[in-house]
């Protein structure tokens, strides 16, 4: 363990329990940066309550428990602890991380099997801005984990069942095969939606034959099976297109729509209403999970078949967590969903316990994602209200990347490359530099700054060490220091580096990477302080210059494998 915060916080337990007893040892002691020492301690305040003590006396008596402290103990102000590490300390530790090929980021004594539910959209829907951000923060947390070294089961819950598709499929026979496919491929789904959908409310005869293949298709009757393949194939082509264009480790074997539970679905009613799980009520059948009241104060039901017999959305989750405890064994399941839908998730979770599908150890969560706004505070959408589409967006913020580069000397096909990287990273770092469940104003001009919290800053950051190290004809695999730390800005940069580790554990323990993304701007930042006020290249002797040489290597590899487990692009050059 390198991280001084988590270092610190161990210490000041201990001193804690060796001071008033092992009751106390697991009090925080809120361990935060500090202006007056490297971190301050706040923890005798709270403490002189429970002690009965002057906080003064309290800090007092803990910082003469600190000992072997590596760096001195001050107590300021009313009962703040200063904690200022030694040089040597800093510098052992950094040496160590510099040499680690993980730069401190620990490999866990059991992996657990970690199923990620997430980017779902649906497919006789376009794809829309939401989707985006289920996607992009989903593959994250699953880059963290593999890092991590947990076993990562994706599960992309395609919206891909269901009555719609009865008159999809009809549409489908109407204009051809063949035009169905092109317009699917193209991305044009809400289109071919609405054609299907006008027909369907204005044509009685296309209506009769929609709801009788729906008929047909419940019963996975081959023909009918037949063209839903048809239908899903292109539209599957359409989302590989966005999820290669966005770096998204999505593959067609981590597909498992709301399709591959349908011959499951009336077994699950049936087992859930056997065993009294579930009851019948006005006619559907229905889990009633404690604490969920409607408005007129009446119990809410998690309705898993309708009153038509009809299977919903709430059946099919019942039928995915069976499936993801049950059959893929899952320790934790992540289910990266849009807040809208946090009752759902909720009543799911519980009526999942109800039935025993859930057992205490495994861990379900809803990653609740936040909307994408557009300048006007409202649901991102054209001027015209139509969603936007995906493809069209990401293909926007390339040009507009292009144009944020245009200057550059690159030639044709390198600009091409950059402006990709660029394009992409700025968008995915927009969305995950916010916490997931905060909403954001989607905003290509404060995506694309090149200065301030933004993916390209940080791209542009590693692409200038990157850029020392080929001015100086020196690997940064071959820049082993060792470091020693001379200047404050040094020692500030190597205090940053050393958190690497803790913040990647803690993304994962919290399905947070927006954590990650300020530790990667931080210590970027550090970098630039230091790079302004310490000649790397021309530094004054050998000794110095090889130490800072290392400081921008592992500074480097600390900003390529974080960016990496966000899926931002580390361009070579920008
Ligand atoms: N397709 C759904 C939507 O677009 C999301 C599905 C999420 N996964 C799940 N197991 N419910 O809202």
């Amino acid at each position: 363990m390198t991280d001084p915060q988590l270092v610190l916080t161990e210490r000041v337990q201990q001193a804690l329990a060796a001071a008033f007893g092992a009751e106390y040892s697991d009090a925080d002691p809120l361990i935060r940066p500090s202006q007056f020492a490297d971190y301050q301690a706040n923890v005798a305040m709270s403490l002189s309550k429970r002690l009965r003590r002057a906080p003064r006396e309290v800090a007092q008596e803990i910082a003469d428990h600190l000992t072997d402290f590596p760096g001195t103990v001050e107590v300021s102000g009313p009962g703040f602890l200063n904690l200022t590490l030694s040089d040597d300390w800093v510098t052992a530790q950094a040496n160590e991380v510099l040499a680690d090929p993980r730069h401190g980021v620990a490999v866990p004594e059991s992996p657990q099997i970690v199923v990620v539910d997430y980017s779902a959209p649906n497919a006789a829907k376009e794809m829309h801005v939401g989707h985006l951000r289920t996607t992009i923060v989903g593959d994250a947390l699953v880059r963290v984990h593999e890092h991590l070294g947990n076993k990562v089961i994706r599960q992309n819950h395609l919206g891909d069942w269901g009555t719609p598709f009865g008159m999809l499929i009809e549409h489908l026979l109407d204009i051809g095969e063949k035009a169905a496919v092109a317009q699917l491929e193209a991305g044009e789904g809400n289109a071919y939606y609405q054609a299907a959908r006008a027909k369907f409310d204005s044509d009685p005869e296309f209506n009769r034959r929609a709801r009788t293949r729906v008929v047909t298709l419940q019963a996975e009757e081959p023909e009918t099976m037949r063209l839903w393949h048809i239908f899903m194939n292109a539209t599957v082509r359409y989302f590989n297109k966005v999820y290669s264009q966005l770096g998204v480790t999505l593959t067609d074997d981590d597909i498992a729509g709301e399709s591959m539970y349908n011959h499951v679905l009336a077994q699950v009613c049936d087992e859930l209403q056997e065993r009294g799980i579930a009851v019948v009520s006005d006619g559907a059948l229905c889990v009633f999970p404690p604490g969920y009241i409607g408005r007129e104060g009446q119990p809410l039901p998690f309705m898993i078949r309708k009153s038509d017999g009809g299977y919903g959305y709430a059946t099919t989750d019942m039928a995915t967590i069976r499936y993801r405890v049950q059959d893929l064994k899952a320790d934790r399941i992540l289910y990266v969903i849009g807040a809208t839908q946090a009752q759902h998730m909720s009543m799911l979770f519980d009526s999942a316990r109800m039935a025993g599908w859930l057992p205490e150890h495994v861990h379900a969560e809803h990653i609740q994602i936040g909307s994408v706004l557009g300048s006007d505070g409202k649901m991102f959408k054209t001027r015209i209200g139509k969603s936007i589409k995906l493809a069209e967006l990401l293909d926007e913020a390339e040009t507009r990347a292009a144009q944020v580069i245009r200057d550059s000397e690159y030639g044709e096909a390198e600009r091409g490359d950059i402006a990709h990287a660029v394009g992409m990273g700025a968008v995915k770092y927009a969305d995950l530099s916010v916490s997931h469940d905060s909403e954001y104003v989607f905003d290509f001009d404060r995506m694309l700054a090149l200065t301030g919290n933004t993916g390209p800053y940080l791209q542009y950051a590693q692409a200038r060490i990157r850029s020392i190290f080929r001015r100086g004809g020196v690997d940064p695999a071959e820049a082993t220091g060792p470091i020693v730390l001379g200047n404050p800005a040094e020692r500030a940069l190597a205090l940053k580096l050393l958190g690497f580790g803790a913040i990647v554990a803690e993304v994962a323990e919290n399905s947070t990477p927006h954590r990650l993304a300020a530790y990667l701007f931080d210590t970027a930042s550090a970098f630039t302080t230091f790079f302004e006020e310490c000649p790397v290249l021309k530094a004054e002797d050998e000794a110095t210059r090889a130490s800072r040489l290392a400081l921008c290597a592992l500074t480097l590899r600390v900003l390529e494998t974080g960016l990496g487990l966000l899926g931002v692009p580390v361009p070579e050059r920008m």
